[in-house]
């Protein structure tokens, strides 16, 4: 667990696939991802198995507790851990209903305390749709910026789209300060 009881992510468990794969089947979600593919229960059993055997991906839960409760607000996607070069992949997905809230900044400046304060990287880096502001948005705010353009590399309502990098390095998290 790392954060508060206010906000904080762990790491994923059996338990939570249903409640992951509805965030992930859900369409204002998979319109920003890379792959659009639904997820049905067998699949998604196979790619927790597959996951929790990766040294290079990890799946963290956002939670936060109400009257002692866990109540589930998102998914963390940590890819590419790369321990010698000190670079990795990150995003986020907040459910539909916590959205706009606040909550998807916070918990970036989480997951950036945690990929340089614990796992002690250099830099990290994320992939965003161009058609995504709200995306974009959040990322600029915490001080990501951008590396480079995929060329129409998405392709979304009979168009393509480029598809954003963006990193952000340890001395110029505003974490870190
Ligand atoms: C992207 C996402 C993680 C952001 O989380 P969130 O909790 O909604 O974000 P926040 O409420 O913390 O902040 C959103 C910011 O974007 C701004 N925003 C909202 N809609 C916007 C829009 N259409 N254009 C530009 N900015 C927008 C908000 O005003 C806020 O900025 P502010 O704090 O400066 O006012 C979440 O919306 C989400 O899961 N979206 C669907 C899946 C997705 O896009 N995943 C990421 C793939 S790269």
């Amino acid at each position: 667990m790392y954060g508060t009881d206010e906000l904080y992510f762990r790491i994923m468990e059996e338990r939570d696939l249903e409640p992951m794969r509805i965030l992930h089947n859900d369409p204002s979600t998979l319109y920003n991802l890379t792959d659009i593919t639904p997820v049905n229960e067998v699949m998604q059993k196979k790619w927790f198995e597959s996951m929790s055997q990766s040294k290079s991906s990890k799946r963290y839960v956002v939670c936060t507790k109400q009257g002692g409760s866990e109540v589930i607000l998102g998914l963390v996607r940590f890819n590419e851990i790369d321990f010698v070069n000190r670079n990795m992949l990150v995003g986020l997905d907040i459910m539909p209903q916590f959205r706009g809230q606040g909550l998807g900044t916070k918990t970036y400046k989480l997951m950036c305390d945690y990929c340089f304060k614990e796992l002690n990287m250099h830099k990290v880096t994320l992939y965003v749709g161009n058609f995504n502001d709200r995306g974009k948005h959040l990322y600029q705010k915490m001080g990501f910026k951008e590396e480079g353009v995929l060329k129409e590399a998405l392709y979304r309502d009979g168009k393509y789209h480029d598809c954003i990098i963006m990193s952000l390095f340890r001395r110029d998290c505003l974490n870190n300060g």
